[in-house]
């Protein structure tokens, strides 16, 4: 997935994106694992700490110039607390450089968070192993879908 977003960013210049993703999936299936792992090959070095508490950790890639946000809704005691702690403007997106939203539980939001552009499901498979399911709910989201296959 990182690769297919590395390539997305020249084909898209000077323009920028703004992707928002929900991960799906049972405690402990994997969805914070991903995130790390998609951190690290978009070049993040450093650790990556699950929002669990804080909902939502930020970070900024450079090569290219990204934000990412990475929430975790589990802990919400109502739905639009996100909205409320400050972050509606993370899924607004900024002109002047690409983000992401990773939204971990977003079923904890109850619909309150805008459409997301790419849903992945992932499911326990057995201790070493994930199955992955993705799918688009925008152009964008069917774009990035298109170039990891
Ligand atoms: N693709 C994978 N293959 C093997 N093990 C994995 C994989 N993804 C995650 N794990 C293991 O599963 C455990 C839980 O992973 P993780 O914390 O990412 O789950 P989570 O979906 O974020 O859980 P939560 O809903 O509690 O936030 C970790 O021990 C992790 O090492
Ligand atoms: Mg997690």
């Amino acid at each position: 997935m990182a690769s297919a977003l590395l390539r997305l960013q020249p084909s898209m210049a000077p323009k920028t994106y703004h992707l928002t993703i929900a991960l799906q999936g049972d405690l402990g299936s994997g969805k914070t694992t991903f995130t790390r792992a998609l951190l690290g090959h978009l070049g993040h070095q450093g650790k990556v700490k699950s929002p669990t508490y804080t909902l939502c950790e930020s970070y900024e890639v450079d090569k290219p110039v990204i934000a990412i946000h990475h929430f975790d809704l589990y802990r919400m005691r109502s739905a639009r607390e996100w909205e409320e702690a400050g972050f509606a403007e993370y899924f607004l997106g900024d002109e002047n450089r690409c983000s992401i939203c990773l939204v971990e539980w977003p079923e904890k939001a109850e619909g309150t968070l805008p459409t997301f552009d790419v849903q992945i499901q992932i499911d326990y498979a057995d201790e070493n192993q994930r199955m992955f399911d993705l799918r688009a709910a925008s152009d964008l989201g069917k774009q990035i879908i298109a170039a990891l296959s």
